[in-house]
């Protein structure tokens, strides 16, 4: 559950394989959190072309691939890269480490 600032605490920092993206849940909502070169991202967990978990997915660099039709998305901005023709891009979250402790929250919309 969020706190009032609308922070969650969704994975530790041990969780989160580098090249592995790491699925957890932000209240209902699947995210999927990536860690590459240090740094954690955080995204929606779901596909916005056909619903597939992004978890079972694919990390090419700053690049998570969808396993279902290989839509992929930039993992630093959500920005959908090829796809199938309409393919919005991934809404992304902000992170934060608290020792090892991964907090993310949605971004303003
Ligand atoms: S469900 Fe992801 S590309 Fe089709």
């Amino acid at each position: 559950m969020a706190d009032e600032y609308g922070w969650q605490r969704v994975a530790a920092l041990g969780d989160i394989a580098p090249g592995e993206p790491h699925g957890a849940k932000y209240g209902e909502r699947e995210v999927v959190l990536v860690s590459h070169e240090g740094q954690v991202y955080a995204l929606a967990g779901i596909c916005p072309h056909a619903y597939a978990l992004m978890c079972d997915g694919f990390i090419s660099g700053t690049e998570i691939e969808c396993p279902l039709h290989a839509a992929a998305f930039d993992i630093r901005t959500g920005k959908c890269l090829v796809g199938p023709t309409g393919t919005a891009d991934l809404a992304t979250y902000e992170v934060k480490l608290e020792g090892d402790e991964v907090w993310v929250r949605r971004r303003a919309d």
